[in-house]
């Protein structure tokens, strides 16, 4: 008796599927693929921006191509450029070459350096034992803080890749890259 309903079960299931496979479609088709006309669209109506956007915006408009190293970008009413950026002490011409007096507190000697030249190579000359390591404002090793207030009012860096603007607010500099701009204090090997 049980293999009689199992038999039945099976082929009535058989019949479903073989009248399935006959039966006519819906006549449904998938839309169109609008996606990147729709992609293109956003992309046409996103405001153009300021910074290099190199993954979200890939079509049309709105991402703002990659500014090459060493030129600057465009920039908009009241925007002010980096002081740093770019700063080059061989752009300092020969009758443009300053000096100014820095106190070396913890060699207890005030020296004259000038606009293009740094703390450290000054100290150097000295004979000075200074702390540095890269010698390219990459790492903090030559930090020194500045006792008369924030780094940039004294300081340019020609690169900075390790202070942030807290810290340089605190008077740290990396004397490796930093060159006068003032006259000053300063504490060598000192870090944040
Ligand atoms: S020695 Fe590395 S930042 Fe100055």
């Amino acid at each position: 008796m049980v293999e009689l309903v199992g038999i039945g079960a099976g082929a009535a299931l058989t019949l479903i599927v073989v009248a399935l496979h006959y039966a006519k479609g819906t006549g449904w088709e998938a839309p169109e693929d609008i996606s990147q006309e729709v992609l293109e669209q956003r992309a046409a109506t996103v405001p153009e921006t300021d910074f290099p956007e190199p993954y979200n915006r890939s079509i049309g408009g709105g991402g703002a191509a990659a500014i090459p190293a060493g030129e600057a970008g465009e920039l908009g009413e009241g925007e002010e450029e980096e002081e740093d950026a770019g700063f080059d002490p061989d752009d300092i011409a020969d009758d443009e070459v300053e000096y100014y007096e820095i106190e070396f507190e913890k060699e207890g000697e005030t020296i004259e350096v000038a606009n293009n030249e740094t703390i450290l190579d000054a100290g150097e000359e000295e004979g000075w034992d200074l702390p540095y390591a890269c010698r390219q404002g990459q790492c903090i090793s030559c930090s020194g803080q500045i006792q008369d207030g924030p780094a940039e009012e004294y300081i340019r860096h020609s690169q900075n890749d390790s202070l942030m603007d807290d810290d340089m607010d605190e008077g740290y500099c990396l004397t490796c890259v930093a060159y006068p701009t003032a006259e000053f204090s300063i504490e060598t090997g000192e870090s944040p």
